[in-house]
């Protein structure tokens, strides 16, 4: 097929890994017989500082003129601790999510064995945990009614029916192609907002009669996490209970540089790691280039090139079972891989397979 991404490498080590995540969409692309086009665009810090905006107009057209966005990370230090910053690179990806209607965010947690020893969970616990959040991504206090003054500020937890509607249809569905077991996280006994949603999952539940759907206030849920993770399978929740419990879900998988996450919604699909820029470690060719590749495989995947997405993943596999590894997750003693050399060794693999 032919397939045009947008490229927003964005800040920190968000070039780097890119750089990786497109070695491997190109490698594959050649492998396959697809036509592959790209072409990039700035984001974040790096597009302030260029031209003032964090999601410029020419970038949000370039992004609704492809197939997909491959999306690396935004943040720059010299914006955090700056309360009277105008304009912040992170307000760049929530413009993005708004501007496409990316209501969906796919964020999977994932274990890999050879890294369970990396998690602070123990090992029998967190072995085989694999489950999939969904969040809510265009709604809720991150785009809700906001006041700011020097005595007075609030955030307003605003969802209509059809937002709810929507992503919890996603959650349905992704239970009925994995293990049909959807937890529904909220904090009903406090928030009028999860009330809401938990009314409108009930009604719904009936339609996904082979779905064990259960609920859970979010305060529990966390603690699940650690306790249980591999009681979850599918789990879906709003704006911002899902971007705190996709942070603890990637820490009990060992390493955070291996998440990938797609969101999806009205316009284009974006694909993208779940980590951030990483700014200290930015031009040190020590960032793991494996969510940014993950994500090029979920990118395959979205388009139903199942045999492409497999390839990718078992490329990852390989590469850290033979410790090819970047130096956070390598073994004592192993060969020294950079971000440079991770990605080639995974595109040499895809080439030779
Ligand atoms: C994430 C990030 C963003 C969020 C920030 C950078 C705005 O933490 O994608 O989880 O809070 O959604
Ligand atoms: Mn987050």
């Amino acid at each position: 097929m032919k397939l045009k991404l947008a490229v927003l490498p964005g800040d920190g080590i968000g070039p780097e890994i890119m750089e990786q995540g497109l070695a491997v969409a190109k490698a594959i692309c050649e492998k396959f017989g697809h036509e592959l086009s790209y072409e990039y665009a700035i984001c974040g810090a790096d597009a302030i500082d260029k031209v003032g905006d964090p999601f410029p107009e020419d970038t949000f057209n370039l992004c609704l003129n492809s197939d997909a966005v491959l999306f690396a990370s935004v943040g720059d230090p010299k914006f955090d601790n700056n309360p009277n910053a105008k304009v912040r690179p992170e307000q760049g990806l929530l413009a993005m999510r708004k501007k496409l209607g990316l209501f969906a965010n796919i964020r999977p947690v994932t274990t890999f064995d050879c890294l369970v020893h990396k998690s602070p969970l123990k090992d029998e616990l967190v072995r085989g945990a694999d489950f999939i959040c969904i969040r809510e991504l265009t709604g809720g206090m991150y785009f809700g009614e906001k006041y700011e003054a020097d005595d007075k500020a609030y955030d307003t937890n605003f969802y209509t029916r059809p937002e709810i509607e929507r992503i919890l249809k996603v959650g349905f569905e992704y239970a009925m192609k994995r293990n049909k077991h959807l937890t529904v996280v909220d904090k009903a006994n406090v928030l009028a907002s999860s009330r809401l949603w938990r009314k409108i999952a009930q009604e719904m539940a009936p339609q996904y009669p082979e779905v064990t759907t259960d609920y859970m206030y979010v305060d529990n849920a966390a603690m699940r996490m650690i306790q249980e993770p591999r009681f979850f399978d599918v789990m879906v929740t709003e704006n911002t209970f899902g971007d705190i419990l996709t942070d603890e879900g990637s820490c009990i998988t060992g390493s955070m540089g291996l998440l990938p996450s797609a969101s999806t919604g009205e316009h284009t699909p974006v694909f993208e790691p779940i980590h951030g820029s990483w700014p200290q470690a930015k031009g040190l060719n020590i960032a793991n280039p494996l969510a940014q590749i993950l994500s090029v495989a979920m990118l395959f995947e979205y388009f139903d090139l199942k045999a492409e997405g497999s390839l990718i993943r078992e490329a990852v596999n390989a590469s850290l079972d033979q410790n090819v590894r970047t130096p956070e997750i390598q073994v004592e003693g192993g060969a020294k891989y950079g971000t440079k050399e991770v990605g080639a060794w995974i595109v040499d693999y895809i080439k030779n397979k």
